[in-house]
């Protein structure tokens, strides 16, 4: 009786022995757990967005992850590219609280259990990587990658930050139709959270949007792709890698590999192992790579997708002309107003701008010859041309409306942006004015 009762519980302590004794062995060993405090001098070196850094002693060539601010009291924990030696910028290529700023004195820990913890310096938990006990027994960045990972005892990554991107991928860095599946710009200079660009990995290809209202409107995708550049044949997962072109090792390629092949971004002449592809905050899609074997300027912008060599002219990159302007040949040319076209600055802007009036009796005015995204991307609707004026009336986002007149196609623009010159004057923008 005696015996036969005890057994179950032996075995459950035998049980739960067995459990603490895994976790005793996947713990973090005392050598390398750590406690930053981000306190103390800030470094000497020009660092991208003018930001003030602190070093943690996180650091995996040519990467490193600091505590940086561009607004004083506000520290954002951030992955650092480039090397002093070559005296040139620094770059920040990933954040790990963007848009939750810490403190002076706010902690970076990584203890026994293998949770990694950013907590204010009341003790106040910011982010985590929500591992504790989950089999952790290190912390490294990866040489060359870019990848701060946590890692099990086979080496596994437990969670890594390439799950985690915000602007930039990194060399061998993906997103999945799964997740990640964006990158989204950062949103000033000064301001490090979400801005108002994103790029999109999606079931028929690569895309761009910008934030609007009622919902995002893309700047790119496979409805205007030229040659199908970016977009898929089958959904697929996308990885970006910069890999030599042929074993000689003259040029190398930088690709965004897809399940069915790969497009070639661009073509440097030299080793590109060290290049990023950045949403910028223009909105603009650019890749810079960094040589390290040269002194100064080891960086240089290798790709650049709305330009003469990338996929889709400059013009067409919404921001170009700031909220308006009418582009040719990657520049400004005029400003549309009432009064027809006048010189172009960046105060050029649509009357109606900021503003809105009671919707009835909307004036407007003609510009000839121009197209923006929203033609090339958006489905338009086919209706008359006094149709279209209505709507864009009765709308009080509406700045104007682009309308092809050959076909009777309409698209109201909640933006206006870009006016890329076309040959094509069927092809008008009608601006609100009043
Ligand atoms: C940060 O902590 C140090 C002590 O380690 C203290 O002297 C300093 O005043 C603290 N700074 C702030 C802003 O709390
Ligand atoms: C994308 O990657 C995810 C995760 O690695 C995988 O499960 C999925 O099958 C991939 N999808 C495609 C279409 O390759
Ligand atoms: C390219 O440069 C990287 C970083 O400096 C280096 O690790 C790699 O060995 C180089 N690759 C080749 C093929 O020379
Ligand atoms: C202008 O575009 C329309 C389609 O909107 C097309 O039917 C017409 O042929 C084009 N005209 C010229 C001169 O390219």
């Amino acid at each position: 009786m005696t015996a036969s009762s005890s057994s179950p519980s032996a075995t459950a302590i035998l049980f739960l022995f067995s459990i603490f004794a895994g976790v005793a062995l996947a713990q973090v060993p005392a050598k390398d757990r750590f406690k930053y405090v981000n306190q103390g001098e800030f470094g000497p070196f020009i660092t991208e967005y003018d930001a003030s850094y602190r070093a943690t002693p996180l650091f995996g060539s040519p990467y490193q992850l600091m505590w940086y601010n561009t607004t004083p009291g506000e520290f954002y924990l951030g992955l650092r590219m480039g090397l002093r030696r070559s005296e040139s910028l620094f770059r920040w290529v990933w954040d790990v609280n963007r848009g939750k700023p810490v403190g002076e004195n706010a902690t970076l820990t990584f203890g026994t259990d293998g949770n990694l913890v950013l907590a204010e310096a009341n003790g106040r938990t910011v982010w985590s990587t929500g591992t504790a006990n989950k089999g952790v027994v290190g912390i490294k960045i990866v040489p060359g990658a870019g990848n701060l990972v946590l890692f099990d005892k086979n080496g596994r990554f437990v969670w890594q930050s390439f799950d985690h991107p915000t602007d930039t991928l990194l060399p061998g860095q993906s997103l999945r139709l799964t997740g990640p599946s964006k990158l989204v710009s950062r949103k000033s200079e000064k301001e490090n959270s979400d801005g108002k660009y994103s790029f999109v990995v999606e079931p028929k290809g690569l895309a761009l949007y910008m934030a609007a209202s009622p919902k995002p409107l893309p700047y790119f995708n496979y409805l205007g792709a030229p040659f199908g550049r970016l977009a898929f044949t089958t959904p697929s997962n996308i990885t970006f890698l910069p890999e030599p072109e042929s074993d000689d090792n003259f040029a190398w390629e930088l690709k965004l590999v897809q399940n069915n092949g790969a497009d070639i971004l661009a073509r440097p002449k030299y080793n590109a192992s060290l290049s990023i592809l950045r949403l910028q905050l223009d909105g603009n899609l650019v890749a810079f790579t960094y040589y390290e074997p040269v002194d100064s300027q080891a960086w240089e912008r290798t790709f650049s997708f709305f330009s003469d060599n990338g996929i889709l002219e400059g013009c067409e990159l919404p921001s170009k002309c700031g909220s308006l302007g009418v582009c040719k040949d990657d520049m400004c040319v005029a400003c549309p107003t009432p009064n027809g076209l006048l010189g172009w600055s960046d105060s050029c802007s649509s009357p109606k701008d900021g503003a809105c009036k009671a919707a009835a009796g909307a004036a407007y005015y003609k510009v000839v010859g121009v197209e923006n995204f929203l033609t090339k991307f958006v489905k338009g609707q086919t209706v008359k041309l006094d149709d279209c004026k209505k709507k864009c009336s009765a709308d009080c986002k509406c700045l104007g409306f682009f309308f092809w007149e050959k076909e009777s196609k309409c698209w109201l623009a909640p933006t206006l942006g870009t006016l890329n010159q076309v040959s094509n004057s069927s092809h008008v923008a009608y601006i609100k004015s009043s």
